[in-house]
């Protein structure tokens, strides 16, 4: 979150805690969707999916990144991140944040589409020194697509 530094006004939001209100609320968007039960949403994301489905997300700019572990779960690596980006797609949200698949080994990922992660994976088991440069580079990354 420090990554974003002073020009940008951020606002922590626990994913427990949502509303379709409050969803709405924000137009720059950062979700945190860890992968969980093989290629599965955890339960809070998977409780709010229904409100999803009912939001109009035009004009409403999101980034997803997600905890996954590509040693443990090589078929399934990251898919949460590739079902939420498939979600608010179909809901009019511009996606933003796409990351290179280079540095990771893994068999198959909804989060893969043509060679890139469609938000940045995050593998704090198996590659923990990699996370904070990968973060830099995101959040760098986003700065240019958020107004
Ligand atoms: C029961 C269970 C199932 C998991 N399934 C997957 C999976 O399908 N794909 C994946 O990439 N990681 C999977 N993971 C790894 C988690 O994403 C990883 O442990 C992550 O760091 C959890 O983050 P959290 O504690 O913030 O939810 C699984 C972990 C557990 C405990």
């Amino acid at each position: 979150m420090e990554e974003f530094g002073a020009d940008f006004n951020i606002v922590p939001v626990n994913a427990e805690e949502l509303t379709e209100e409050l969803f709405l609320s924000f137009n720059n968007l950062v979700l945190g969707v860890p992968t969980w039960f093989d290629g599965e949403l955890p339960n809070y994301w998977d409780e709010f999916v229904p409100a999803i489905e009912d939001l109009n997300l035009k004009g409403k700019t999101i980034a997803i990144f997600g905890l996954g572990n590509q040693v443990e779960y090589p078929e399934n690596f990251g898919d949460a991140v590739g079902i939420m980006a498939d979600l608010v797609q179909q809901r009019g949200a511009k996606l933003v944040g796409s990351t290179s698949t280079q540095g990771y080994t893994y068999e198959s990922s909804r989060a893969a589409l043509n060679g890139k992660f469609v938000g940045l994976l995050l593998d704090a088991e198996t590659q923990p020194r990699l996370s904070k440069d990968r973060i830099i580079n995101w959040v760098a990354e986003l700065k240019t697509q958020f107004s």
